[in-house]
């Protein structure tokens, strides 16, 4: 088979040094690369939208984890969309639109097995690594399936202007919550929960107390706490839980940077008294979901009673950047790379 026209080099992102605490820009390299050509069975996409993503933070430490750790002087890899521009594999055309793992590039050559085709009509590119991707399925399974969401329930959402947090506070909203309730790191994105989204009431948790600010927007407390965020916001929704109120344990970003163990929840045992459940979980144990997930966020983004946001970092180049952005709340929405 002719060799297809691709450039001889196209650029990604290596992982150079492992962060200590806050990563860095130095802990980060952009290298030029040759563009392989695709063999049996493979496809070239030049990306379009590159994600970053929380969970990458874990993935620059060198620990067992349920992720593996990204190795040194290696392309990092994470969630990209882009077309495919050579393809060996059947099924897959020049100019297909494809959702796959080989982000943190330019041009990724891939086993087509690896790789999903998106419908483009159906909903821009970048929201297959947002609202109809891994962080709207998140938001989704973890809501429903985790933390048992039933109608009338009151909830409480931290990290709630985030890609996942955003549409947790709304799907809890469309699905009948009796009240919605959402902590963020500043007062555009209290307002942007209130005004935009429908939360019932927000609050800068950089103002005060935690547990204070959240007394505040939920005096009768909470029956659901969707965890984002870990460490002060998690000690404060064990103190506001009422009896069998349930936690999903999505993220701790609170303390993804940190060097040493993190002080709080020191509540934990009020959880037996109040028999509360907290559950961690992982998005890809609730692949099952993904049908209905599409079918329902699907219908509410065509309705119009879904909002998503995304803040878009432009170039490759400044993949690094926009990923410390992300850790320091420079997004509201899902975070991305156009490429
Ligand atoms: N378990 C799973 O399968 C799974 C899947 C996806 C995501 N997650 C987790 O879900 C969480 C949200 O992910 P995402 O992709 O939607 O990211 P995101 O919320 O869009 O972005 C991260 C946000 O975290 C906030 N933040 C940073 N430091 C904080 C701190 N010390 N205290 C409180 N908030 C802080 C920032 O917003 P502010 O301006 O509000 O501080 C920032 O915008 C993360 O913890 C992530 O690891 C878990």
């Amino acid at each position: 088979m002719a060799e297809q026209d691709l450039p001889a080099t196209g650029r990604e992102w290596h992982l150079a040094a492992r962060p200590q605490g806050w990563p860095v820009p130095a802990d980060f390299a952009l290298v030029e690369a040759p563009v392989r050509q695709p063999g049996p069975g493979e496809i070239t996409v030049r990306n379009a939208y590159l994600s970053v993503d929380p969970y990458m933070r874990g993935r620059m430490n060198d620990v067992k984890s349920y992720v593996p750790p990204y190795a040194l002087g290696a392309p990092m890899d994470g969630g990209a969309v882009g077309h495919v521009v050579a393809s060996r594999a059947e099924g897959f055309e020049v100019g297909d639109a494809v959702l796959h793992g080989l982000g943190w590039r330019e041009y990724a050559t891939l086993d087509a097995a690896h790789a999903v085709k998106v419908d483009p009509e159906l909903a821009p590119l970048s929201a297959y690594l947002g609202v109809l991707g891994m962080p709207g399925l998140t938001a989704y399974a973890g809501l429903l399936e985790v933390a048992s969401f039933q109608e009338g329930d009151s909830v409480f959402v931290s990290g709630a202007a985030g890609a996942v947090g955003s549409l947790v506070g709304q799907i809890a909203r469309l699905k009948g919550a009796k009240r919605v309730v959402g902590s963020a790191g500043s007062a555009e994105k209290v307002a942007t929960l209130v005004d935009d989204y429908g939360f019932d009431a927000a609050f800068n948790y950089k103002d005060g107390p935690v547990a204070d600010l959240l007394a505040e927007v939920a005096p009768d407390g909470i029956d659901v706490y969707f965890d984002n965020v870990g460490g002060e916001h998690l000690e404060a929704a064990i103190g506001a839980l009422h009896v069998h109120g349930r936690v999903a344990m999505c993220g701790a970003i609170a303390q993804y940077n940190d060097t040493s163990a993190p002080a709080a929840p020191r509540n934990l045992a009020l959880a037996i008294g109040k028999r509360l459940r907290l559950q961690g979980m992982l998005v890809g144990d609730h692949g099952a979901l993904r049908g209905r997930f599409l079918e329902e966020v699907g219908g509410w983004l065509r309705d119009g009673s879904l909002r998503y946001d995304e803040t878009v970092v432009e170039g490759v180049e400044n993949a690094a950047e926009a990923f410390i952005g992300l850790l320091r709340g420079a997004n509201t929405g899902k975070m991305v790379v156009q490429v």
